[in-house]
């Protein structure tokens, strides 16, 4: 089976190099990849979102299968002109991937289909902004519908910041036209966590628990990042809430998608937040989360070729996925400057003896290779993962790797999985 992965960061190092492993894959592509995926795959040099390049290119190699790991060239419609030419490729068509392309759309959609999420209002301009917060009262969070690569939430505590935060979408107009509508949503207090699953439009095969780790700094404080750190199982709920979740969240988004003519094939992936009155949505993601996907593809036994093959075509080849017990973990690290401007252009020295540890495996987010050096091009640059026999030895021996990398701005979140040991 000839495969292509489209994206270059760390989820789709975990996806090329877990299709590596596949005794059915005899070519393995990945546009563009990063050095580190060219250790598993080989380079295309085709951004993610060059959707008419990319199907040329599949169609010339005579690609079996394409695994699409971002969500950017989702919403563009890449599964939609792949099929258009005859091309087969692993993700949802553009009018399903608007459960992440527009918040507007998944929050009317979880109405219509009862799925537990925050009170909420759709507002344009400055006076309804206003008028809802008069009706919800503080705190509220202020959304930007479209893609905002995970920057577009404000939370607004009072009148001060309501007013910078209105500024910030209706005057800066910071997020150009994905904050053209914006949502005004209750505040909700709780433990977050990730669910994600498989569909292939009727089916659903759900992935090990998993958390990941949005604030930049130690003690979630600070900005939102895309993920400093993840891992699996979330070490929060068990088996018993986890269907809970899979029946209450992810059946209606399987069902109700189906129903309204655009059934969802791809990853699911659903934000959610544990509050006093059970699990809410957040919102959803059309894709594999990053950094989730490293601990989890680390966990999961089957052989993801044909299971993915198998799901775009329509029918998965399983009815459960299994995953080792052992726990997997995952440490970003990161340039300073990140989620802002982050320093540039570092070399990273130490790569090959952290990933020289047993159970270790060093996956690359933002690096390039610059006269034969792997430099930090990031943002998040890698995300060092281990597996251990539960998550204390995998968190020790992920931070154990971590330790044995370096450049000058690498920064880190310490605490990746802390309070989970503790409660
Ligand atoms: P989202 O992109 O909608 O997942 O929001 C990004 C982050 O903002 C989430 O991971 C939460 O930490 C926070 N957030 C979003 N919506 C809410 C909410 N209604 N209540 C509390 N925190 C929220
Ligand atoms: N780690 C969060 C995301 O992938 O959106």
């Amino acid at each position: 089976m000839k495969v292509l992965v489209v994206g270059g960061g760390g989820r789709e190092h975990a996806l090329a190099w877990k299709l590596s492993q596949s005794p059915e894959v005899t070519d393995l592509y990945c546009a563009p990849g990063n050095p580190g995926i060219r250790q598993v795959a080989e380079p295309v040099d085709i951004a993610a979102d060059e959707i008419p390049r990319l199907a040329d290119f599949a169609s010339d190699l005579g690609i079996d299968l394409t695994v699409v790991g971002p969500e950017l060239p989702l919403t563009l419609g890449l599964v939609d002109e792949f099929a258009h030419r005859g091309l087969i490729a692993f993700g949802p068509r553009r009018d399903a991937a608007r459960l992440e392309g527009s918040k507007v759309f998944a929050k009317s959609f979880m109405k219509r289909h009862g799925i537990p999420t925050a009170e909420s209002r759709v507002v344009h301009d400055r006076e309804a902004a206003r008028s809802a917060v008069a009706e919800m009262g503080y705190p509220v969070v202020l959304k930007a519908d479209g893609l905002a690569a995970g920057k577009g939430v404000l939370i607004v505590d009072g009148e001060d910041a309501m007013e910078q935060a209105l500024a910030v979408f209706f005057d800066e107009r910071r997020f150009g036209t994905s904050g053209d509508q914006v949502i005004v949503e209750e505040f909700l207090e709780g433990e977050e966590l990730s669910f994600i699953a498989l569909s292939d439009g009727e089916h659903l095969l759900p992935m090990a628990t998993s958390k990941d780790y949005k604030r930049i700094g130690d003690g979630d404080v600070g900005p939102n990042t895309g993920g400093m750190g993840a891992h699996s199982p979330s070490g929060i709920i068990g088996p018993e809430d986890g269907a809970g979740i899979v029946e209450s969240v992810l059946w209606p988004v399987v069902h109700g998608l189906a129903d309204e003519g655009s059934p969802f094939v791809g990853f699911l992936y659903a934000g959610l937040i544990l509050t006093d009155s059970g699990p809410k949505v957040l919102e959803f993601n059309v894709r594999l989360g990053d950094p989730e996907a490293q601990p989890l593809l680390m966990r999961l036994e089957d052989d993801l070729a044909p299971l993915l093959l198998g799901g775009a075509c329509g029918r998965f080849p399983t009815e459960r996925l299994r995953f080792r017990r052992a726990a997997a973990a995952g440490v970003v690290l990161a340039s300073r400057g990140y989620p802002g401007t982050p320093v540039q252009g570092e070399p990273i020295e130490g790569l090959d003896r952290a990933g020289d540890h047993e159970g270790v495996e060093v996956f690359h987010s933002g690096t390039r290779s610059i006269d034969g050096r792997v430099v930090a091009w990031g943002g998040r640059v890698l995300t060092v993962c281990a597996t251990g026999q539960d998550l204390r030895s995998a968190l020790r021996s992920a931070y154990q790797a971590a330790g044995d990398i370096d450049w000058p701005s690498k920064v880190f979140r310490g605490d990746i999985g802390r309070r989970v040991l503790e409660t």
